[in-house]
């Protein structure tokens, strides 16, 4: 995945507020073992690892881009490591599975599920949030984009579907992986943009990185100009423009 820090880190407070909400919903008991997963840069993982005031902390992310930053935040118990979370697995169980935007660029989740919930020791638990914005212009359009000539034939016929289901599907889910306790809810951020073309740089520094991931850097200049015609012409040159976000966010324990 071509992530680039600097411009998923444009909105860093817009960005961060579903993190602490998130941390929010955890029960905080004293000294928990912790993993983030897609811990980004590190920097939400370490304000996880203080306000928990974790025994130990571990982020994982696949992107190196990403991490760059990430040792300079290291202690003696906080440690990130380059690795994919579908492949990631552990000789210790952790107190704490945590994941703040990532699960949603993962195939399968309810056996991605299943596999999170193996890495949880008893009485363990899973906080998760995801963007689930499907439903918006900002991401219709990007799909209509990928559908349209070239690109259909640049990207072989992709366009990104989210693996994210209905938030009910995720309550039956870890019922029935086992968990006694559980909160699952869908929440709205509204942001307040300077204008419309301010959603195709908050979308830059997420959703279509799965695009340039994919297509040449001249196609991907090209994507993102089609991209930005078609939503100035879907949701008008309004300013301030206020972007719509929906986001599943849940806690549960075993
Ligand atoms: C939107 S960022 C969120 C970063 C951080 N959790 C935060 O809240 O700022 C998503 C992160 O998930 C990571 N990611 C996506 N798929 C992954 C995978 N299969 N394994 C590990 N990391 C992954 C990306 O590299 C990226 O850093």
């Amino acid at each position: 995945m071509s992530w680039q820090p600097a411009q998923y880190e444009r909105f860093k407070e817009e960005r961060a507020q579903p993190f602490r909400d998130l941390v929010a919903l955890i029960r905080p008991e004293p000294g928990l073992r912790v993993l983030d997963l897609g811990c980004g840069t590190g920097a939400l993982t370490r304000e996880l690892h203080d306000s928990l005031g974790a025994r130990e902390t571990l982020g994982i992310d696949s992107s190196a881009e990403m991490l760059e930053g990430s040792k300079a935040l290291e202690t003696a118990t906080l440690h990130f490591q380059r690795c994919d979370i579908e492949t990631f697995g552990a000789d210790e169980p952790f107190d704490l599975v945590f994941s703040n935007a990532a699960l949603h660029w993962l195939p399968d989740h309810p056996d991605l599920f299943r596999r999170l919930r193996a890495l949880l020791a008893p009485g363990g638990q899973l906080a998760v949030q995801m963007p689930s914005n499907e439903s918006h212009l900002s991401h219709g359009t990007a799909v209509e984009v990928a559908e349209e000539e070239p690109f259909r034939s640049e990207l072989s016929g992709y366009h990104r579907q989210s693996s994210v289901l209905p938030p009910e599907a995720y309550a039956e889910l870890l019922y029935d992986l086992g968990f006694r306790q559980q909160h699952v809810e869908l929440r709205i951020y509204g942001h307040e943009l300077e204008s419309g073309a301010d959603v195709v740089e908050w979308v830059k520094g997420s959703l279509l990185t799965d695009y340039s991931r994919r297509l040449s850097p001249d196609a991907y200049d090209r994507f993102l100009e089609r991209y930005r015609q078609r939503l100035a012409g879907a949701i008008g040159e309004r300013r301030p423009y206020f972007y719509t976000y929906r986001r599943i966010l849940m806690r549960a324990r075993l």
